[in-house]
């Protein structure tokens, strides 16, 4: 039986394939995404660099040698590579764990694809599950939080040490439980526009194209 930390480095591995010679990838941020940096690593000579989503992933980049540029510095990427807190059955997702949803959903943007990379525990049938991460402006996280109340959901102000967490943008993040997200287009449209969002954690304008599953059976591909 493989160990959930297995799955992740077949599916880190497996998304080598998708990597196009000669260019920069697009690259997310997580557990899962560390293993596929660390075999980025194995074909760093084959490619240009890496647009980075996170401070984190940019500092392991650099460390294995792996050119970083920055998002302003490129039209579009082939490819972006990116875990997820969960997935559904058209490549929606939910993401956030990490803190990095904005640069996460900013690299997706300027990608023309989304593979997603994510052990089999990360498969849902509907949005909401996992609490979803949104990130605010300091001023309006109470605000927000009620928005959320009068849709039936209970948000959580993101705490790290005793502290609010900081985001990589200076920023908070509220966590929300209790959302059932049947329509995730309509639902991340409208949180959208609430103001003090930066950015929700539904990824559906930005949704995975592929998906490489890891499962004890192997790395299961799908497509949407
Ligand atoms: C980071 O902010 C997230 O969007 C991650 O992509 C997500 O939390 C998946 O992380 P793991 O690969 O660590 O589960």
């Amino acid at each position: 039986m493989l160990t959930q930390d297995e799955l992740k480095t077949q599916v880190g591995q497996a998304a080598l394939k998708y990597v196009v010679p000669g260019e920069i990838v697009g690259v997310g941020t997580g557990s899962t995404v560390n293993k596929f940096i660390d075999a980025l690593a194995s074909i760093k000579g084959q490619i240009k660099g890496a647009v980075s989503s996170s401070v984190a992933s940019t500092e392991r980049l650099l460390a294995l040698g792996i050119p970083v540029f920055d998002a302003n510095a490129v039209d579009a990427l082939a490819v972006y590579i990116d875990g997820a807190d969960e997935i559904d059955g058209h490549g929606y997702m939910i993401k956030g764990g990490g803190a990095a949803l904005t640069r996460e959903k900013i690299v997706a943007a300027l990608s023309r694809q989304f593979v997603c990379i994510a052990d089999e525990s990360k498969r849902v049938q509907t949005l909401g599950k996992f609490p979803l991460p949104v990130e605010v402006i300091p001023m309006a996280a109470q605000r927000v939080a009620r928005q959320f109340a009068a849709l039936g959901g209970v948000a959580t102000l993101r705490v790290k040490n005793g502290q609010p967490l900081v985001t990589d943008n200076g920023q908070h993040i509220l966590d929300v439980t209790g959302l059932q997200i049947a329509d995730p287009l309509a639902f991340e449209s409208k949180v959208n526009q609430w103001p003090g969002v930066i950015t929700v954690g539904v990824f559906a304008h930005q949704r995975a194209q592929v998906c490489l599953l890891g499962t004890p059976q192997g790395v299961v591909t799908l497509t949407y």
